[in-house]
């Protein structure tokens, strides 16, 4: 008997068999889709850097809302690019601003959908650098407040989650007292736990016009050489409050979303961002990938990490295919 008695291949024979040793399932449950909120009436607006994602007016962003219900995604994150912006990026805060208007329409409209709003000054200043800017450094400290500013604006008008993705020192820990005080104990944080200095938010930059005018971001984002870091930067988020965490970006950094997981045992994200969405897309306007397959290997990719969810601008598309194959 030279042969080996194992097999592999034996499983592999049929769809039935496939699926029924298969160890990772996409659902549409896994998904958070992105939206962008932008001041105006009446505008969907398709993205230059995101083909076949818009910029929505408050009035229309119930649209998609419904859209992601009805396919059975159960969240959306909301991005808003502000009609001004300045040194503090104080539109962050508005109670009146396009996301915290956003926010009370959808919750009217499609109130079972959970909304998660970002919480990053980023889009609101003039300078595109994700906090108050002293001596051409973001002072971290006073960002802290600004941020629980913007936080506690967007639960007073309903948002379910917030998703701080500045990175600054402690504002996990601010955020949390700031909405507590204010009586939103039950309004939950996805922390952006570890979120890389990264050539793949290109296009969301271009979406939200929010390049930083002068240095770059390295100074508070990871550096992309490190994995040990992440772990830390983890532990620190979860001890201040995060009821949840996110490592961004995705496919590139899987290995530190395993390694988190795995460590922590906690809810665990991954955002699936614009340059991979962006070099997916651009890929099958060539023909040269089976755009499908692509994106739901890629999803899959990122439950087999160890996601419990992944944030990502298929969500509603990849919900839909799921439910024409239930349907078949
Ligand atoms: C805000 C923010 C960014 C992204 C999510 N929140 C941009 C950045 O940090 O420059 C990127 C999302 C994407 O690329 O899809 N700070």
């Amino acid at each position: 008997m030279s042969f080996p008695i194992e097999r592999p291949r034996r499983l592999r024979r049929t769809e039935n068999l496939r699926r029924l040793v298969s160890e990772t399932r996409l659902s549409t449950s896994d998904f958070v889709q992105p939206l962008f909120v932008v001041p105006g009436n009446g505008v969907k607006n398709e993205i230059s850097s995101l083909p076949g994602q818009f910029h929505w007016s408050v009035d229309r962003v119930v649209e998609p809302a419904q859209r992601c219900s009805q396919a059975g995604v159960p969240a959306v994150i909301l991005f808003g690019i502000p009609s001004r912006k300045d040194e503090i990026g104080s539109a962050a805060y508005d109670d009146n601003g396009e996301v915290q208007l956003a926010i009370r329409a959808i919750k009217r409209e499609v109130p079972e959908l959970l909304v998660i709003t970002d919480v990053c000054l980023c889009e609101y200043t003039s300078h595109g650098h994700c906090g108050a800017v002293c001596n051409s450094e973001v002072a971290n400290d006073q960002t802290l407040e600004l941020l629980a500013r913007a936080a506690v604006s967007h639960a007073r008008a309903g948002a379910d989650i917030v998703a701080p993705s500045d990175m600054m020192d402690g504002r996990i820990g601010a955020i949390r007292q700031a909405l507590d005080a204010e009586g939103f104990e039950q309004v939950a944080i996805l922390s952006y736990a570890a979120k890389y200095a990264s050539a793949f938010y290109g296009p969301f930059r271009i979406a939200v016009d929010s390049a930083p005018q002068f240095g770059d971001r390295r100074g508070y984002q990871m550096d992309p050489a490190n994995a040990e870091e992440a772990l830390r930067e983890v532990e620190l988020d979860l001890a201040e409050g995060a009821d949840m965490v996110m490592i961004k970006p995705g496919i590139a950094y899987l290995d530190i979303l395993q390694s988190v997981k795995q460590r922590f045992r906690r809810v665990t994200s991954a955002y699936h961002v614009s340059g991979e969405y962006a070099m997916i897309e651009a890929a099958a306007a060539r023909g040269w990938v089976d755009r499908k397959r692509l994106v739901l290997e890629s999803l899959l990719a990122f439950k087999r990490a160890g996601a419990d969810f992944v944030l990502t601008y298929y969500a509603m598309e990849a919900a839909e295919w799921l439910n024409q194959e239930q349907d078949r």
